[in-house]
């Protein structure tokens, strides 16, 4: 492919592209995005290939493999286009009868999705609810890009953002139009953009570096690797945007290593930026020159930090920094290093296209743009949502997410990761934004959002955080280090029963030290869900350590099965399943649990059949007296 040398060349080239296709052929693009290949979306991709070729179709139909569509749990997920029917959960089997279908113009019932509510069959795409509400402007293009062929990308006005930038803008208004626009960093703080770009371009020294944050080390998080993954040139689109802006000619992308197809097609999609001179000397023959490195990470989570990652980018250690001079002044080499999000960067062209009052049109007073965030946990639908700043968390979870997975209620939403805060219920018609997440003890962060049901113990769900963190600290500050060693000891303790009386006045004073006193953000942020469950679910610790009863019946030492005799059927599911033996009883005989046996492992409650319901969690009481041995079981209509 030759250099583009010019933006009336690219804009010839974009004419060719568009020449080449046909809106009207149909298209079937499969997600290849890496949760939809964990469900063996590759084999179905083959299928295709064979089916195709066997129908002697392969001119009359495409085949395009996309990045993440976001409605990961219902991979792998198909799209036919033009018409957008969308087939969820593909089998290799189901490739004769959808190519088939698309022949012959009609739809496969069976695949389509099903909405779990009305039980309607959905055939578009955009028309399923869980797409219907979002916004999806960053993230959106994925569903139609194949992320190793520029050509989509182009086809879609990629690169015009920065044709424009070059070609029609000074540096100094290209920096003006992101500041006016209030973009604000995705990647966890919200800090504006703007102005971390005027830093590093008003601090003298050079070379000036810019740099891309694709650590993502939030357990639950994947906005980041699938953006990266599924539309890498937005990316780096924007990154040689700000990288004009502010006036550096190099640029790094750290991601980590455990995402492999992330590095594959950003490699790719470098190598094909360089090919067609969006990248190199003189961009699209303009004065202008810049080149980007990867660096992978070691994936941990402190070398998200931007002093850490900066640190691993010169091969040290990736352990963070005092902070006195901003690392947008002095970073990598000690040289002015701005850093922002994958998230960040990808809107940037968005800006450039459209204008800062289009971005400015979308969000909150304080929060502009849209936010993508990682809807998982105990909702019917998880994956990947893209939704304007100041939606409501009960839209999100509710008209999104499709409520609370099992007809159970919900109990808390935690945002912001590991230094985030879980909300509770009377919060669910807080505006998501950056400001009202911080008003209420947690954080937007890089957008985490893990829903919880009422099964879920909040004692526990904050010993997991900070046991997370633990782990993760760097360990080269003392009031991190020791502060969530401690921590997770309390909360050990009163997970395990043995809680005591000034636990809750010590892990406050804890929180405080490590707040005031951390090297780094992982630090001063750690105790956030220990405090906002402390504060919103207090009476749970109470319970547990005065009480020893875990109100949700989930810490294990704090729980006893037990197995009802009145409704007990003698069905032999729990005895055969029960791994250490400890259900007595037999056929026709009333079972029981042998307590010394009993590992609360809960798969006896797991397996007994709903009508049933004869085993039962306790906690906090005794446990009744078993049945006499060989007592014969008193059979229930349909028992
Ligand atoms: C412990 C820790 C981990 C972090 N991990 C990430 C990360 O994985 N990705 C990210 O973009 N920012 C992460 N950050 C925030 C970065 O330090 C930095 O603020 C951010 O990358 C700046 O980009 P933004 O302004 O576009 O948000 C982390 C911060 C801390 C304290
Ligand atoms: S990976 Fe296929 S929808 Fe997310």
């Amino acid at each position: 492919m030759p250099r583009i040398n010019s933006p009336s060349e690219l804009e010839k080239l974009r004419e060719e592209i568009k020449g080449k296709r046909d809106p009207n052929k149909p298209c079937i693009t499969l997600c290849s995005g890496t949760a939809c290949q964990a469900s063996d979306s590759e084999s179905v991709s083959q299928a295709f290939e064979r089916e195709l070729k066997r129908q002697g179709l392969e001119g009359e139909i495409d085949l395009r493999r996309t990045g993440c569509h976001g409605f990961c749990e219902r991979g792998p997920l198909v799209v036919i286009y033009p018409e957008e029917i969308c087939y969820t959960k593909v089998k290799p089997e189901d490739a004769l009868e959808i190519v088939q279908s698309v022949r012959e113009k009609k739809v496969v019932d069976c695949l389509l999705y099903t909405d779990p509510v009305t039980g309607a069959r959905i055939k578009r795409e955009p028309e399923i609810p869980f797409y219907e509400n979002q916004q999806r402007i960053v993230f959106g293009p994925n569903r139609w890009i194949d992320p190793k062929n520029i050509e989509d990308y182009l086809f879609l006005g990629g690169y015009r953002a920065l044709s424009k930038a070059l070609f029609e803008m000074s540096p100094e208004q290209v920096l003006e139009e992101i500041k006016k626009a209030n973009l604000r960093g995705r990647g966890g703080g919200g800090f504006p953009a703007g102005r971390k770009w005027e830093e590093t371009k008003k601090t003298s020294r050079e070379p000036k570096y810019v740099i891309v944050n694709c650590d993502e080390g939030d357990p639950g998080a994947y906005m980041d690797r699938s953006l990266m993954e599924g539309n890498p040139h937005s990316v780096l689109e924007g990154l040689i945007i700000g990288a004009y802006a502010i006036g550096s000619h190099e640029g790094f992308v750290y991601v980590r290593q455990e995402y492999p197809l992330a590095v594959e097609n950003l490699e790719i999609a470098l190598k094909q930026a360089e090919e067609y001179g969006f990248l190199g000397e003189n961009i699209l023959g303009s004065e202008f020159s810049f080149r980007v490195k990867i660096h992978r990470g070691a994936g941990a989570f402190v070398s998200g930090e931007s002093s850490a990652l900066m640190n691993a980018i010169e091969g040290r250690l990736g352990e963070p920094r005092m902070k006195y001079i901003h690392t947008a002044v002095s970073g990598i080499k000690d040289r002015p290093s701005c850093l922002n999000n994958v998230e960040t960067w990808a809107t940037v062209p968005l800006i450039i296209n459209k204008g800062a009052e289009w971005f400015n049109s979308i969000g909150t007073d304080k929060s502009k743009g849209t936010k993508i965030f990682s809807l998982v946990g105990k909702v019917n639908n998880t994956g990947l949502v893209e939704v304007p700043m100041g939606m409501t968390l009960r839209q999100i979870i509710y008209d999104i997410g499709g409520g609370i997975a099992k007809g159970k209620k919900f109990k808390g939403v935690q945002t912001g990761g590991p230094s985030g805060g879980i909300i509770p219920e009377q919060y669910l018609d807080t505006p998501v934004d950056f400001d009202e997440l911080t008003k209420l003890g947690s954080i937007m962060g890089s957008g985490g959002m893990v829903v919880m049901d009422e099964n879920t113990c909040m004692v526990d769900t904050a010993r997991y955080f900070i046991n997370f963190c633990c782990e993760e600290s760097c360990g080269k500050c003392i009031p991190c280090r020791e502060g969530l060693r401690l921590l997770r000891e309390i909360l050990n303790d009163i997970c395990e029963g043995k809680g005591k009386e000034n636990d809750i006045e010590l892990i406050e004073d804890i929180a405080e030290t490590m707040r005031d006193a951390s090297l780094c953000a992982l630090g001063t942020t750690a105790a956030n869900p220990v405090l906002t469950t402390l504060k919103y679910f207090g009476d749970e610790y109470e319970t547990h350590i005065k009480e020893k009863r875990c109100p949700a019946k989930f810490c294990k030492n704090l729980i006893d099965y037990w197995i009802d005799s009145e409704k007990c059927q003698a069905c032999m599911i729990c005895l055969r399943n029960c791994p250490t033996e400890a259900i007595q009883g037999g056929k026709n005989l009333l079972h029981w649990i042998v307590q010394e046996k009993c590992i609360k492992c809960g798969i006896c409650y797991e397996v007994c059949p709903p009508r049933f319901g004869a085993v039962v969690k306790l906690s906090g009481e005794p446990v009744p007296p078993p049945p006499a041995p060989g007592t014969e079981v008193v059979r229930k209509e349909g028992g």
